[in-house]
């Protein structure tokens, strides 16, 4: 390849993460796993690319995730030992996790499996704010046999309830749950037949893309953000009347059961999701336009998928779960924060703390000593950061003020009496301390 001046960047729709803003991404995935760890959940983490198959049988030949957003390429043989393979990059995660329960017999475990995952996912979307090709997960999946209860309603509401606990302990303000039932697979096939034939006579009014889900998969029209189709869309006929007993009931019992905890929802009866696995309750939580995402305001997604595992080739196992957009959220949280004026504190973790101590030797003689005075600092405990000898005094006074609580000045005469000055910038105070006690003194201030 030529050589060429020109710097590379970031692949389109990827982006870096960097501090201090990493400090908040981090908060948020110690917040969720504290949730998690009290509901029960255990780590699952599955492979970044999987076979293409399990994605074209899982989300859905006809979903816009398998049909035009994943990133598939033909992995070649390089053994007479390996075959040759279609390979994708994760779109989601919960086909993943389907495949790894069943490959690792998790059913024949008899309980339950609570499981939560955070990740990048990979999807080749038209890039815009709150919409990238590269964005992160942080999602649960709750599965088992029939035995286990996996199938009931007291499952949906407690996801749900926990999400809200999530949120809420988050500090993200005005969320929504917009809540649906997409019936059984044969509630859908009825739905479907419906939509079809309710969309025959009108679908030439329709966008080009409406036209096409109208013939290949109806359920799609209703997910369309297309505003001219808006008002043919809301005609349409509605899922709630192709519900068979058993669906209804169990939507009757979540709602029932969310009403117990206090969890307010709305049901939205267009909620059907992007992805084909999905069976009986459907859900999103959104948060108000200008809250960060702009249009793409679904801050998570989820459901129940009880017939998932077996469309890979595994035993009965209900399950349902949901994906938080990480990016979304924090760029919720931002906004949010910077809604209640730029000039309120912002909440400690938002930004990286400030060090305890900053070592300033003076002269590059010292240089040795100040590394190993940090190294005894950080061996107890304190977060520390070393300097460099050929600093000016003032320089070093700069670079620490920047960094860290106090300033460590050690000079010839602090290695040689083993005691160093201090300085703590919030108050002024200096002192010469004995470096025995330097732990303790950093420490208290
Ligand atoms: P999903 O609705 O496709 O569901 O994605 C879940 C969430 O991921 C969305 O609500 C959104 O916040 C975020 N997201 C999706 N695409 C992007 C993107 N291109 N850029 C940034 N964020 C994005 C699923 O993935 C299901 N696996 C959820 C689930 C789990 N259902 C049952 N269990």
């Amino acid at each position: 390849m030529p050589p060429s001046s020109s710097p590379l960047k970031a692949v389109r729709g990827t982006r870096d993460l960097l501090p201090p803003e990493t400090a908040l991404w981090n908060r948020v995935e110690t917040v969720a796993r504290g949730v998690f760890a009290r509901y029960g959940f255990g780590e699952i983490r599955t492979p970044i690319f999987e076979d293409t198959q399990l994605f074209a049988r899982g989300v859905g030949e006809e979903t816009d995730i398998v049909s035009k957003e994943m990133y598939t390429w033909e992995d070649r043989a390089r053994a007479q030992s390996e075959k040759a393979q279609s390979l994708t990059l994760r779109p989601e995660n919960t086909a993943g996790v389907v495949r790894a329960y069943i490959e690792h017999k998790l059913g024949e475990r008899g309980e339950l499996q609570k499981l939560f995952y955070i990740g990048p996912q990979f999807r080749r979307e038209r890039p815009q704010r709150g919409r990238y090709r590269q964005f992160w997960q942080i999602g649960v999946e709750v599965l088992g046999p029939v035995s286990s209860g996996a199938e009931s309603p007291v499952r949906d509401a407690e996801v749900l309830e926990m999400l809200a606990t999530l949120l809420d302990e988050l500090g993200i303000k005005d969320w929504r749950l917009e809540l649906n039932s997409v019936g059984s697979s044969e509630d859908r096939k009825r739905y479907n037949a419906a939509l079809r034939e309710a969309l025959a006579p009108v679908k030439d009014r329709m966008c080009e893309d409406n036209q096409r889900r109208a013939e290949t998969n109806p359920l799609r029209v209703l997910d369309s953000k297309e505003p001219a189709d808006q008002e043919i869309i809301d005609a349409l006929p509605k899922i709630a009347d192709f519900l068979d007993a058993d669906s209804t009931a169990h939507f009757q019992a979540v709602r029932t059961a969310l009403d117990a905890c206090g969890v307010a929802y709305t049901v939205n009866p267009r909620l059907v999701r992007g992805l084909d696995y999905y069976t009986r309750t459907t859900f999103e939580f959104t948060v108000l336009d200008g809250q960060g995402l702009g249009t793409q305001n679904a801050l998570l997604g989820g459901g129940r998928y009880d017939g998932l595992s077996e469309m890979l080739g595994g035993p009965k196992a209900p399950g349902i779960g949901f994906a938080i957009g990480e990016d979304r959220l924090i760029l919720t949280l931002q906004a949010q924060d910077g809604r209640e004026g730029v000039n309120a504190p912002h909440p400690e973790w938002m930004w990286a703390q400030k060090l305890d101590a900053y070592i300033a030797p003076m002269g590059v003689e010292r240089n040795a000593a100040a590394l190993a005075l940090g190294r005894e600092l950080r061996r107890a405990g304190l977060s520390v950061e070393v300097g460099d000898g050929s600093f000016r005094l003032k320089k070093s006074f700069e670079a620490a003020d920047k960094v860290a609580r106090h300033i460590i000045i050690l000079g010839e005469d602090e290695v040689t009496t083993g005691t160093a000055t201090v300085k703590t910038f919030a108050t002024g105070e200096q002192a010469k301390v004995e470096l025995a006690a330097l732990r303790a003194h950093l420490k208290t201030i």
